[in-house]
């Protein structure tokens, strides 16, 4: 169980920051991105806003679609995600980022023509209080994307599962709000949206070491597991040493599904 405070676990300081950078820059995090802005159909002029903007990856994307004409707004709780996303937008004078808060946001009713929220409702305690506050700045047949992980379906070939399985449940807990694609198509509904579609974005990595998204997720849990006194040093660098064997014997999987929710305000 995470000791700094179970629940909330997660704190996006400046070295949280660069790590989901990282993650976030590799090819099926891309995709992923390229997916979320395709159910959002942007057109030139639209005004957009990022919740949880985290390094700005998909602000600077979403600005090149909007042009000069349209506006992106990416707002985050995060100096040093902020900090990263001015660096990547720096030049474009249709992004503006502000400090604020997805739970009460200081957006007037009905200002965006979209609005995304990727990987975030996991870290907010009253999700249906959040989609209304979505709900209520987005303009009448605004669209939005809500992007979420099923972390419970996380799928790892390793030689210790038991352990494996501790690890998971560790980052499962650390979570305030894990497990949210099986009810995100309610919540949605509930909160009064239609349209409402979901996809699945499954990211698959056959190598442990190389530059993707899985090899840094693997190596920060094995990291947290060990500040959260779930691991000693030992049984960590362990765990990983088994990793980096199945890499070289061609024989490491790793799997978990995000869910794209898109919807549109009546
Ligand atoms: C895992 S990152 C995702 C970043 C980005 N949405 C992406 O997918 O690339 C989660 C982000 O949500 C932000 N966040 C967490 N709680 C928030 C809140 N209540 N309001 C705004 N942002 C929040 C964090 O600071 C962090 O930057």
């Amino acid at each position: 169980m995470p000791a700094d405070g179970a629940k909330g676990g997660v704190t996006f300081d400046a070295k949280t920051a660069r790590s989901v950078e990282r993650g976030y820059m590799t090819p099926e995090i891309a995709h992923q991105r390229a997916r979320t802005r395709a159910a959002l159909a942007l057109e030139a002029g639209d005004h957009v806003l990022d919740v949880g903007c985290g390094p700005g990856l998909l602000v600077r994307e979403m600005a090149e679609a909007v042009g000069a004409g349209g506006r992106v707004t990416g707002i985050d709780t995060s100096a040093a995600m902020l900090e990263l996303a001015a660096d990547r937008c720096a030049g474009l004078p249709q992004v503006r980022l502000a400090d604020d808060d997805l739970r009460a946001l200081s957006a007037a009713d009905a200002s965006f023509d979209a609005i995304a929220c990727t990987q975030v409702l996991l870290f907010i305690e009253d999700v249906p209080a959040a989609l209304a506050e979505l709900a209520r700045t987005l303009k009448p047949g605004g669209r939005i994307a809500v992007l979420e992980t099923d972390w419970r379906g996380c799928i790892l070939n390793t030689g210790d599962a038991a352990l494996t399985r501790r690890l998971f449940d560790a980052w499962d807990e650390a979570a305030v709000s894990p497990n949210l694609p099986v009810v995100l198509s309610a919540l949605l509904a509930e909160t009064g949206f239609a349209e409402i579609g979901v996809e699945a974005v499954p990211i698959i990595n056959r190598n442990f070491g190389a530059d993707n998204f899985s090899t840094g997720f693997v190596r920060g849990l094995a990291r947290k597991c060990t500040d959260w006194g779930v691991i000693d040093d030992d049984g960590a660098r362990d765990w990983l040493a088994d990793l980096e064997r199945k890499d070289r014997d061609g024989a490491y999987f790793f799997s978990v599904s995000r869910f794209l929710f898109s919807a549109a305000k009546a």
